[in-house]
């Protein structure tokens, strides 16, 4: 029988884990058996008696050298991806560029390597895109941390000791966790605004009950594939011109806008955010990409010139219950795709599968991933 094996992740901070009861049974239709390192769940509330009342049998983390597949949030570091037997597979979300040691590894030791991240944007693959899972999480987690840290309220109130008026949020960057962003700000009361190029985000930030901030779509804003690409210059110098006055009216700034494969663009200059009141806080989603605003300090808390800058580059950690249960379902969906009956029927014919395999025999399938590799010589 096909042994999954499911860790307890191992990185600083990571509170999520990649299998929870209702996806250990869901697993277990697929004729697998599914082997749970004690303690993996418990960061995110769930715990290992729930684990063994849905049929998962509890291990230690030795148990990773004979699994047949290890499935994770993170990827495991080399010494882990050496105790990996040869033929076995590992799920997780690889960041393959941050982590070439251990892609070094997996490829050595033959090790079948997925990275969930990879997902293609299809509709048949919707159930399994990690990357807007958690990015829903993140959106959330970014307003209520704005919340904390903002020293206002953010709704209007009316009361006997007088009117407070609503916190003003602009959100830059309309994907996945913009628009959960700007859905969650107005939930709690607040004005909200946003902006994006790809035109489409205007109706979508309208039917939330944001207000659009109109910079122009430069030509060709959108890939086929519903991603920006990367801007001129000269239009981010005008959309920056527009953005500084709603930059200094709002009390928060959430960023969350990527180009995929580059640095983040920044939207907001020193000079722009010096024009923002003492008091007001900023969450910069992009801060591990590079920052969407200068000053932004990846995974630090910063106040500059009376300025919260919130650089987390893990939010969706932050509520590990919702977020493990996501991707927990996102990776169930995925199984389902090559686990059938007890068995892998792993083909790489299969678009997904074609997609998300970066390592597979020996061979590491990401171009950028091997160029990096060769580049240190290996
Ligand atoms: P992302 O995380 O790559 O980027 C976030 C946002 O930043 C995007 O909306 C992007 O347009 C924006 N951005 C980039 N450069 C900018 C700039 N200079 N100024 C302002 N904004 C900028 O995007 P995410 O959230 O992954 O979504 C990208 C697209 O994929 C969306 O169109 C979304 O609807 C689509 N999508 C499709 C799915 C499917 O078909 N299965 C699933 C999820 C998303």
């Amino acid at each position: 029988m096909v042994v999954i094996f499911v860790p307890k992740e191992s990185a600083a901070g990571e509170t999520r884990v990649a299998a929870v009861p209702e996806t250990v049974k869901g697993m277990q239709k697929l004729g697998l058996s599914v082997q749970v390192e004690r303690g993996a769940g418990a960061a995110a509330g769930f715990l290992d008696a729930d684990y063994e009342a849905a049929g998962a049998t509890l291990v230690d983390a030795a148990a990773r050298g004979t699994a047949d597949m290890v499935i994770g949030i993170q990827t495991p570091p080399p010494d882990l991806c050496q105790r990996q037997k040869a033929g076995s597979y590992v799920v997780c979300t690889l960041m393959p560029g941050m982590n070439l040691p251990s892609i070094r590894a997996l490829r050595d030791g033959k090790v079948t390597t997925i990275g969930m991240e990879f997902m293609p944007r299809i509709t048949r693959a919707q159930k399994m895109d990690i990357l807007s899972s958690q990015a829903t999480c993140g959106g959330y987690q970014a307003v209520l941390l704005a919340a904390v840290y903002l020293p206002k309220m953010f709704p209007l109130m009316m009361t006997a000791a007088g009117t407070l008026t609503p916190a003003r949020v602009l959100v830059l960057g309309v994907g996945v966790a913009g628009l959960q962003a700007i859905s969650t700000a107005r939930k709690l009361g607040a004005i909200v605004e946003a902006n994006d190029i790809r035109p489409a985000c205007k109706e979508q930030v309208e039917s939330l009950g944001g207000k659009f901030v109109d910079t122009g779509a430069p030509p060709d804003a959108e890939t086929k594939g519903g991603y920006a690409r990367e801007t001129s210059a000269e239009f981010l110098k005008k959309q920056r011109e527009i953005l500084t006055a709603h930059i200094t009216q709002a009390d928060v700034l959430i960023t969350t806008a990527l180009v995929p494969g580059k640095k983040a663009p920044v939207l907001v200059t020193a000079e722009m955010r010096k024009g923002m009141k003492p008091g007001s806080v900023i969450v910069d989603m992009a801060a591990g990409q590079g920052g969407n605003v200068e000053g932004s300090v990846s995974g630090q808390r910063v106040v500059v010139d009376g300025v919260t800058i919130l650089g987390d580059t893990n939010l969706p950690a932050q509520v590990a219950a919702d977020a493990s249960r996501m991707y927990a379902r996102n990776v169930l969906a995925f199984l389902g795709e090559f686990c059938k009956a007890g068995e892998v029927k792993f083909d790489l014919k299969n678009e997904i599968l074609s997609a998300v395999t970066i390592v597979h025999d020996g061979q590491v399938r990401h171009e950028p991933t091997t160029q990096a590799l060769a580049a240190q010589g290996s």
